[in-house]
């Protein structure tokens, strides 16, 4: 990975896609499940709004069609004045094929095609793709013409992607920024997920690391977007640290003082820095079962929300700065 960079260098590394006078805004992944498991109702989430409204009145959520999520999200959003970021999953293809027939894209597009009217102002944005350059499912001109699908049918929506950092700042996401035609429209809203702890940090200097990897992802977009870049949205997709219970990785530890360490030097050295950022996550996923990590370990998956799954706050998240 990347070494750190002064955090001066950072910032002069990517001078036109942030605006240095204003403030980031802070968003959250939500999960799409109770604690227990249970697809989450329009009620269940009126009340995750109401708990988090105070932090933010921005998520985002992940799949069309899992748990129907955006039926069930967009009223309670509409309801409770919070904004939404949803997504549509695209999933494996060959990697000189540049049809749009993944059958989980057309499961979700079609989905948003029912949940989404009627609810256009409460739609923030919406995602084709999460980590799909990453996994290698997608190149990115294959990718790029699933998002030119999505962007002709919802035209007053915008309509970008998400995926690691690496992935744009390594080229691989280059033609979202280079071709702009009617079939696939330069794409203007970019979530870059940065977990400096995936890449072994601990958490004191971890901070350095996710800014790095932001102002790679960033400088590289601008190189190739030329005088399109200041219309792009480079926003942090996914960023957040594991509270007590969580996993270890290499020399990031998990813990909530590590957690409250990172979310005041990182997030609030990234919102004060002037970018966007989803914290991941919202609250606590009590039901899911351990993955295997990077490290071939098996890695604990509950305890990355800010907050436990019975709605509280586990450390201060008021921001120095
Ligand atoms: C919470 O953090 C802020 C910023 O670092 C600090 O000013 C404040 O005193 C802290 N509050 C408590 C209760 O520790």
């Amino acid at each position: 990975m990347r070494p750190s960079t002064l955090l001066s260098l950072a910032l002069a590394a990517a001078p036109a896609l942030v605006s240095a006078s204003t403030r980031g805004t802070l968003g959250f992944s939500l999960g799409d499940k109770t604690a227990d498991g249970k697809c989450k109702t329009t009620s269940d989430y009126e009340t995750d709004f109401d708990n988090l409204k105070d932090l933010a009145t921005l998520v985002r959520t992940y799949s069309g069609t899992e748990c129907d999520t955006p039926q069930n999200i967009l009223p309670a959003a509409k309801k409770k004045n919070f904004k939404v970021v949803l997504g549509i999953w695209v999933g494996a293809q060959d990697s000189d094929d540049t049809s749009t027939n993944d059958a989980s894209f057309k499961k979700d597009f079609a989905a948003l095609k029912k949940a989404v009217p009627g609810y256009e102002d409460v739609v923030e944005a919406i995602t084709v793709g999460s980590e799909t350059l990453y996994r290698g499912d997608q190149t990115g001109p294959s990718l790029h013409n699933y998002i030119g699908l999505v962007a002709k049918q919802f035209k007053t929506i915008t309509v970008g992607t998400a995926d690691s950092w690496n992935k744009f700042a390594d080229g691989t996401a280059d033609d979202l920024f280079t071709r702009d035609t009617e079939d696939a429209p330069l794409v203007t809203y970019v979530l870059a997920n940065a977990f400096a702890y995936w890449q072994g940090t601990t958490a004191k200097e971890a901070y350095k690391t996710y800014f790095d990897d932001m102002s790679g992802a960033m400088a590289h977009i601008q190189k190739v977007a030329g005088t399109n870049s200041d219309k792009i949205h480079v926003i942090n997709g996914e960023t957040g640290w594991p509270t007590d219970g969580g996993s270890d990785y290499e020399a990031a530890k998990a813990g909530t003082d590590n957690a409250e360490t990172f979310w005041q030097t990182g997030v609030c050295g990234m919102l004060a820095w002037g970018v966007d950022l989803f914290y991941f996550e919202a609250y606590d996923e009590s039901w899911k079962p351990d993955s295997t990590g990077d490290n071939g370990k098996a890695m604990d998956e509950k305890h990355w929300g800010l907050m436990t799954a019975d709605r509280k706050v586990k450390f201060n998240t008021t921001c120095p700065y």
